[in-house]
């Protein structure tokens, strides 16, 4: 029998321009779980957070990704996955990835490491999967390995690990309105009209470039999304008058996070983005939405082992 302790950030998935294929990991904000192996068959689930959960393991993200982690492995056990800390489901920093990475993580530290990070992720896709029905990796990936991550491809997964610039900050913003991932994405169009592309990958390739040569004005201009906003902003209340709010309090740009309803911020210094945070609370208190903020920098540290 063996036990660990995990630990999966929360992740901010898009960065703007960057829909499935661009996120970064928060620091200290994510999922603990605690996960045993014993001889056997079988996966059983404990929720011992105050946070409701499915009951059923067959709906519950941590059960493919150990299925995916066996069949990648051939190797087999009983697994007992008690869940001690959990991000509010639907809060838009990758709730269902940081259940995941923690899973896959778990499970590769059990059976004495079998699989490399790129590995993990996709496993971790599985729960992603069955989360929001697709395969995206874009808050699985940084909530395994940290720092800010680019999905080149996905068949085969390719991971490029983007440099985090030394003064980031971000305020992320999650108003208390629910907004599954299923529903944002089935909001989406199936194509996106050549205009609306070819300011995507300008913004991309402006994005990278940006991280790259540390250039933060080419990074906030480069933060915008012509593919998924304009469809699901819809959700969040006033979404233009709270992007206007926050430019003008000083953040270099202001996104979607993920699928929503949390919305971020960059900012180059600690107080601007606590500045903006309160500029962005207040435009949802105004709306008597009520809302939890978490400024912190880029963590570049992501899944880890936790002493027991
Ligand atoms: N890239 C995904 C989406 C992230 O925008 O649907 C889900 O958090």
């Amino acid at each position: 029998m063996k036990t660990v302790r995990v630990f999966a950030p929360a992740s901010v998935a898009n960065m703007g321009c960057g829909f499935d294929v661009m996120g970064f990991a928060l620091d200290d904000i994510g999922d603990i779980l605690e996960m045993t192996a014993t001889d056997g068959e079988g996966i059983a689930i404990t929720n011992r957070t105050d946070i409701p959960l499915p009951e059923d393991i067959e709906a519950n993200v941590i059960t493919p990704v150990i299925r995916k982690f066996f069949e990648m492995t051939g190797l087999s056990g009983h697994i007992d996955v008690s869940v001690c800390r959990k991000i509010f489901p639907g809060s838009g920093i990758g709730s269902s990835a940081a259940s995941s990475a923690a899973a896959a993580f778990g499970m590769n530290e059990l059976f004495g490491r079998p699989l490399s990070g790129d590995d993990l992720v996709v496993c971790a896709m599985e729960g992603e999967n069955l989360a929001s029905g697709g395969y995206h990796a874009d808050n699985a990936a940084p909530a395994l390995l940290g720092g800010i991550i680019l999905i080149r491809g996905y068949e085969p997964l390719d991971l490029v690990r983007l440099p985090v610039p030394d003064d980031f900050y971000c305020t992320v913003v999650h108003p208390r309105i629910v907004v599954s991932t299923k529903a944002a994405r089935d909001v989406l169009p199936k194509s996106v009209p050549m205009h609306d592309a070819v300011c995507q990958w300008g913004n991309v390739g402006g994005l990278v470039a940006g991280l790259y040569s540390g250039d933060i004005a080419l990074v906030g201009r480069s933060m915008k999304d012509s593919v998924a906003e304009p469809y699901r902003k819809h959700f969040i209340p006033d979404f233009d008058d709270l992007r206007e709010a926050a430019l003008k309090a000083g953040a270099i740009a202001m996104n979607i996070s993920g699928s929503g309803p949390s919305v971020f911020s960059l900012s180059a210094d600690l107080e601007t983005a606590r500045k903006v945070g309160a500029v962005m609370r207040e435009h949802f208190s105004e709306r008597e939405i009520r809302s939890d903020i978490y400024v912190a920098k880029v963590a570049s540290t992501g899944a880890r082992p936790l002493e027991p």
